[in-house]
């Protein structure tokens, strides 16, 4: 366990992602697997669930995760979101105004069927709303108790520090994986320094670091996958290079491409939890496994110099 800021929370270093069961941008998703995802998520061991007023245009995630833990809330670690939804077209809408995000919050304790969540983030920062005014609100559910803990997710720097300002932040949700590597020069030193909790996603590259997307895969024209550079003409080869590559090391360590990837990731400096999105129980069981356990002094060299050859991939960050 490891704890999430100054909050007094502790969570696993893997944690379950709650975008996927949402059905928005996964393909073949039901409710019966989700279900059995979440129960599989706390049988491994997992106790941190991140999701969204955002995820599913109307609640599918949070209220998945309600039935889910029913009889079992005490046993889990709830994280949701706020100031995102969509509208009746399935635009993404941002808005971090006070009024919405006081609505939407009340909305996820109801799906959720619980009187307070243990970490509450703006999902986003909104360019119309002063991120201090966002911040204020949060602050208020704070102190209402409606939530344990504050965090934040795709800030910059200075959006970071104008909100923890206004409102202590414990928890920062950034993307990070093998191939984005960004935050390790502003956000991870930033957060180290002020005790503040990285909550990374993407950890697998929505499936691509998994290791099992075979270089002549055809993506559904649902999947949500392919509008990303990252698995599009030359960069999808030289991902896949890079995956072979992590093959090897996983082969010779007696696990699975995802448990390297994910292993490493909970193991980078600053990194509290890794938010690994899973749709179906084998896969949440799967990354669940990658923690208890270290990657050699040799195999993480071998990860850098794979890195290294990879290269800066080109890439499109979420927001
Ligand atoms: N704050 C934000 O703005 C933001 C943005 C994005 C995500 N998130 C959070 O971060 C979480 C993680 O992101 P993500 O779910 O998009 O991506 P991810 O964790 O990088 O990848 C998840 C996808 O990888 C595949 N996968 C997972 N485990 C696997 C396994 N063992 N074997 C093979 N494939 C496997 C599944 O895809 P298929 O089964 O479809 O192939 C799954 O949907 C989200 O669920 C959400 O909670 C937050």
């Amino acid at each position: 366990m490891r704890a999430l800021g100054h909050s007094g929370i502790h969570v696993t270093p893997v944690a379950m992602g709650c975008w996927p069961i949402a059905g928005m941008t996964s393909i073949d998703v039901n409710d019966a697997d989700s279900l059995r995802t979440l129960q599989a998520a706390l049988d491994a061991g997992v106790n941190f669930f991140d999701t969204a007023f955002g995820y599913g245009v109307d609640g599918e995630s949070e209220r998945l995760i309600a039935q889910a833990f029913q009889g079992k809330r005490e046993q889990v670690v709830l994280a949701t979101k706020c100031g995102m939804h969509w509208d009746a077209n399935r635009q993404r809408v941002v808005d971090g105004s006070p009024q919405r995000i006081r609505q939407q919050v009340d909305e996820s304790l109801r799906r959720l069927a619980t009187d307070r969540v243990e970490l509450l983030y703006l999902h986003m920062p909104d360019p119309q709303v002063p991120v201090e005014e966002s911040a204020a609100a949060l602050g208020e559910i704070l102190q209402a108790g409606k939530a344990r803990a504050i965090g934040v997710s795709n800030f910059s720097i200075a959006q970071l520090e104008a909100f923890h300002r206004v409102c202590p932040i414990a928890a920062c949700q950034p993307h990070y994986n093998m191939l984005q590597r960004e935050i390790e020069a502003d956000i991870i030193p930033w957060c180290q320094q002020q005790q503040v909790a990285v909550v990374s996603y993407w950890p697998l590259m929505k499936g691509l670091l998994a290791g099992k997307l075979p270089r002549d895969h055809v993506f559904d024209p649902q999947d949500g996958r392919k509008k990303y550079p990252m698995f599009q003409g030359a960069e999808w080869e030289k991902n896949q290079d890079f995956v072979d590559a992590l093959r090897s090391i996983a082969t010779e360590a007696d696990k699975t491409v995802a448990q390297v990837v994910v292993n490493w990731t909970c193991h980078r400096p600053g990194i509290t939890s890794v938010l690994c999105g899973a749709k179906r129980a084998y896969q949440i069981e799967e990354t669940a496994a990658s923690m208890g356990w270290q990657l050699s002094d040799d195999q993480l060299a071998r990860i850098e110099q794979a890195m290294k050859e990879r290269g800066t991939p080109v890439t499109r960050s979420a927001v």
